[in-house]
Parts: C-alpha cells; structure tokens; sequence
C-alpha cells in the first residue's frame, strides 16, 4: 500500500522523446524522478490528459493526490475546483518557473504549498527573448521567408531593417529575466534601458549594468526606472515583458496600453501570454499600431489553432515572432529544473521542508514572495 500518490502531467514526447533520452520534460521520462518517488512509498501516476476539466484522467486521479507536478509549457490547470475536489492535496510543484497556472488563493485557502525551481531556466528565456528582439529589429522572417522562396528584393527587406545599436529597450519586469536580458543588451550598445517594476533593483546590480555599459560603449547611465508604464512604453523602440501573471497584471496589455507604443515599435512577450488581450494585441499587429508581437506565452497552453495569434501578420514588418512555449524548456534548461524537482521532492518526502527559499510561492496559507504583486 503506497504512502501516498504523485500526479505528474507532462506533455507526450513520442518520437522525439525515444531520441532524446534528456528530454526529461516529455512524460516518457517523467522528469527521471519515478525511483526517487517509489523509494519514498509513494506511487507515481504520469499523464498527458490534463483537459477538459472535469472530466480529464488528472481529474479522475485528483482524489488521492497528495502532491501534483507540472510544467507550464503543458500545464495541468490547478483550478479552485480542482483544488476542492482534491482533499488530499497538499503540495503542487511547477517544473520550472511561474505558478500562475495554480490558483494561488485557494491554495492559500487550503494551505497548499506551491513551489517551484526558481532560476532554472531564466537564462533561457533570457536568450530567447534576446532572440526574438534581434528577429524583428534585423526584419529576419520575412528576409528568411523571401530567402526559401526564391526572391532577391532587398528594398523590401531592408525597409524595415534596423540595428538594435541606438534602440531604447524596454523591460516590464526586472526580476531574474528581465534583469539577464539588460545585461544580454549592454554590449549590443542601445541608447537606453528602461525599466518598470514596483521592486528597484539592487543598487549594485544597475551599478553594474552601467560599469559594463561605460566598458562596452563609453556610456554612462545606460539604466533608467520609469514609474509609469505608460511613459515608459511610449519611449520605447521594443518592450519586453518579463513579470509573472498575477491579478495586477492579467490583461495589461490592451487596447489602451498598446495605442501609447511606437508604431515601428516591437512587443516580446516571454513571461506569460494572459498578461496581454489576445485579440488587441492581434489587431495592433495586424492593423500597424505596432509593428510586431513576438514570444512564447499563449493564454491557453496548448493553444487552439484558430487562436489569433496564430494567423497575426503585417505585411514587410515581420510582425508575428511567435513560437509555441519553448525558451524555458531548452535540453539545459530541462536538466536544471528536473533536477530542481528531485531537490523539492526529497524536502518534502524526508519530512525536513528544507525547501530552497527562493522556491517556495506559497506555504502556510500565506505568500513567501512579492513578485506576484505583493508590494510590501
Ligand atoms: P522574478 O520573480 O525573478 O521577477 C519578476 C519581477 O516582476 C519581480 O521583480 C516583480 O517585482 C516584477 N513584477 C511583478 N508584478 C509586476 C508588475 N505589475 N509590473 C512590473 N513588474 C512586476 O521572476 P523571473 O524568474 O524573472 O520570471 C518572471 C516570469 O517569467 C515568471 O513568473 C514566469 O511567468 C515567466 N517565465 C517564463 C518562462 C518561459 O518558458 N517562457 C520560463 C520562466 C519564467
């Protein structure tokens, strides 16, 4: 008789996972952790089947589950109603980074823990999310496009090509990522870096940002915070948003927000899709309020195909950079947070609760971090 069951929800790796043993995201490999959870007593309980609520096998297994673990790239939506027909439940682990797909309230209600392997993949957003600005700014997939199809009307391409050299970048954000991605920028030697959080950033770290940009360009004062997000999107040649989804910033970017922006300017979207209105960001694109929407995050994982983003374009600007939720799953990124689960797991199961502090989202009943809004 087991101690107790563990529900892990994994997207299905098929072919790719029989290739790639370190796919360890995929649900074929089961985050390698199956030893480690059986050694403790527990049974592990692995699936693909997370939709539709109610009726969905994490649904059926929702009964007897003491702890639940998932990725956001695929991830088992932990809805208040799933919460309450999980009386066993005591701790929901995230592979990885952001736990906006639990409802952190009524896991708070029920004094569910709610922890995730902070850090474990930010530099691979971060790259991504470099990736997807120098995309745009050197008008990469219509270049690209044209390339495969045989075309040589470098007019075109080039009418919307710019050096990142001289931009005034950005970030809604300036944790973990959106602190890699201003240091990923300094030596690319924009004119400015800009910043929107209701947390300032250590003195030391913006000291830093503007030591390597004098070193790199002979610029003093690369970094600046903005305290209202509407100047600072209407500065702003790119803006990349990089804060997690939490009621405060659900919808943020609209309609209203997105008319402030540069018509030539870019949107990169890595934190998550929900912090901005589908279908406003899809009409400024494809209407020219701005030239480009670009990212990873969609506001229901997987997306539907006929999602708007999906479909979004103008015509020569390149203007939709979307992949399906990929920086934070890299082979490296997946080794780090499998690993980070494993470290969570033996907290839990040795009866310790030494959890790494930085991982812990909720515990208790209360918040044990300010990023999801809690200022104070
Ligand atoms: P972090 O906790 O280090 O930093 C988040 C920052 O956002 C904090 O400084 C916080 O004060 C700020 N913030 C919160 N609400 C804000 C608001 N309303 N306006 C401005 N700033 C606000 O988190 P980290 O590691 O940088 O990750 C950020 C988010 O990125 C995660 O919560 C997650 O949603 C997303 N993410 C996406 C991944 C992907 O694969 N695409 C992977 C990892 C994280």
């Amino acid at each position: 008789m087991a101690k107790g069951k563990v529900l892990l929800v994994l997207y299905a790796g098929g072919e790719a996972a029989r290739e790639e043993p370190r796919l360890l995201g995929a649900s074929e490999n089961e985050l390698g952790i199956r030893k480690l959870v059986e050694d403790a007593g527990y049974e592990l309980v692995t699936t693909t089947d997370k939709d539709p609520e109610p009726t969905s096998t994490v649904d059926k297994e929702l009964t007897d589950t003491e702890i639940i673990i998932t990725t956001p790239f695929y991830p088992a939506y932990v809805t208040a109603s799933r919460i309450a027909r999980a009386p066993k439940l005591k701790a929901c682990i995230t592979a990885g980074v952001g736990s906006d797909h639990v409802d952190l309230d009524a896991a708070n209600k029920r004094k569910i823990a709610v922890l995730e392997v902070t850090g474990s993949n930010v530099q691979s957003v971060a790259e991504h999310a470099m990736m997807t600005i120098l995309v745009f700014i050197r008008n990469f997939l219509p270049s690209h496009q044209m390339a495969l199809d045989g075309g040589w009307d470098i007019a075109r391409c080039a009418q919307h090509e710019y050096d990142l050299e001289g931009k005034v970048v950005a970030t809604v954000g300036a944790g973990r990522i959106g602190y890699r991605i201003l240091e990923r920028l300094v030596p690319f030697n924009p004119k400015k870096l800009l910043y929107y959080d209701y947390q300032p950033l250590p003195q030391q770290a913006v000291d830093k940002l503007n030591q390597a940009s004098k070193l790199y360009n002979d610029v003093d004062k690369i970094v600046e915070r903005v305290e209202s997000l509407e100047d600072m999107v209407a500065q702003a040649d790119i803006v990349t948003i990089n804060c997690p989804l939490h009621a405060g910033t659900k919808g943020l970017f609209d309609k209203k927000l997105i008319s402030k922006m540069k018509k030539t300017a870019y949107l990169v979207n890595t934190a998550r899709g929900a912090i901005c209105v589908a279908e406003d960001v899809a009409e400024a694109v494809n209407n020219g309020t701005i030239a480009g929407y670009g990212g990873d995050v969609w506001n229901v994982q997987p997306a539907p195909k006929d999602h708007p983003w999906r479909k979004m374009h103008n015509s020569w600007n390149g203007g939709n950079a979307m992949t399906p939720h990929i920086s934070g799953t890299s082979l490296d990124a997946q080794k780090r947070y499998a690993d980070g689960v494993k470290q969570i797991l033996t907290a839990y199961f040795t009866g310790k609760f030494d959890y790494r502090p930085q991982d812990v989202i909720v515990i208790d009943g209360h918040y044990a971090t300010k990023a999801y809004g809690q200022k104070k």
